[in-house]
């Protein structure tokens, strides 16, 4: 750690931009989208890889988190040269660390009502992150939307003077949106979550044809998730793209943001939505 910190100082020094990509690891398509929007913007781009045990509650997928190490070295071998940074839990979080870092409001909203601290810990680690890192760019996926929001307001608030960049989601071929947790799925998990992102398509629809009443849209977008009935729907609700407050009528952009579980996965998925 104290490597990378000095490494960044003497990029810096020497008058290099740095961009960085904050990622837990199992590398897909989605963070692969990030490094590659990472070099326009900069002369060094660095990827940290940590599976942040601080954004998990008890009893949620840390263990279950998928790790391969060795499969995102090979996905990282054509971005070269790129600084990999893996920093252990040890060193990140040693016995005596007391600090936690609260976005208030966004981070209440949404996935902070069912994942409790989940966006203390996020935003603890990557102020943590950046500190080391020291970038003057930092990218970040908009499937995780909520997150987005929770870290330009961390940015915003402490001054940190990091630009932060949002890349758009990546899917599969039939919609389902990239995240490393799809590799818990099994076949049959797989197929149904596809009603994910045709649910948001249909929302998408609906809004775009005229439809205002988004209590008439999330009846609709209930229906027709319940055709699968192994996919438990957390929340699915139509937002406010800047502040997540729960919009009734339509009158400007929103976000459709949606959360459900497939056995033990858990999904996020989102589209803004201009009417
Ligand atoms: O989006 C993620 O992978 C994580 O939440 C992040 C930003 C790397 C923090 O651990």
């Amino acid at each position: 750690m104290p490597d990378m910190s000095a490494l960044s100082d003497r990029l810096r020094e020497r008058g290099q931009k740095i961009a960085f990509v904050p990622t837990m690891g199992a590398l897909h398509e989605g963070h692969l989208a990030l490094l590659t929007a990472a070099r326009e913007y900069a002369d060094q781009v660095v990827v940290s890889i940590f599976v942040n045990p601080i954004q998990f509650a008890p009893g949620e997928d840390f263990e279950r988190y998928p790790r391969d190490l060795n499969g995102d070295k090979k996905k990282l071998k054509p971005f070269e040269p790129l600084i990999l940074f893996c920093p252990s839990a040890a060193a990140m979080f040693p016995g005596d660390f007391k600090t936690r870092i609260e976005v208030e409001e966004i981070s209440q909203k949404l996935c902070g009502k069912f994942r409790l601290g989940h966006f203390k810990g996020v935003a603890t680690v990557v102020a943590k992150l950046f500190n080391i890192v020291k970038p003057h760019f930092a990218l970040f996926g908009e499937k995780d939307y909520q997150q987005l929001l929770v870290i330009k307001q961390l940015v915003r608030d402490l001054n940190l003077g990091i630009k932060i960049i949002a890349c758009p989601t990546v899917r599969e071929y039939d919609g389902l949106a990239l995240s490393s947790r799809n590799r818990n799925l099994s076949a049959p998990e797989r197929k149904a979550a596809t009603v994910l992102y045709r649910a948001l398509t249909r929302a998408k629809k609906e809004i775009e044809g005229g439809e205002t009443d988004t209590r008439r849209i999330l009846l609709s977008l209930g229906r027709l998730i319940g055709f699968e009935p192994t996919v438990r729907v957390e929340y699915i609700a139509i937002v406010d793209p800047e502040t997540l407050r729960e919009v009734k009528d339509i009158k400007g952009k929103v976000l459709v943001a949606l959360a459900a579980r497939l056995g033990k996965t858990r999904l996020i998925d989102n589209l803004l939505i201009t009417p």
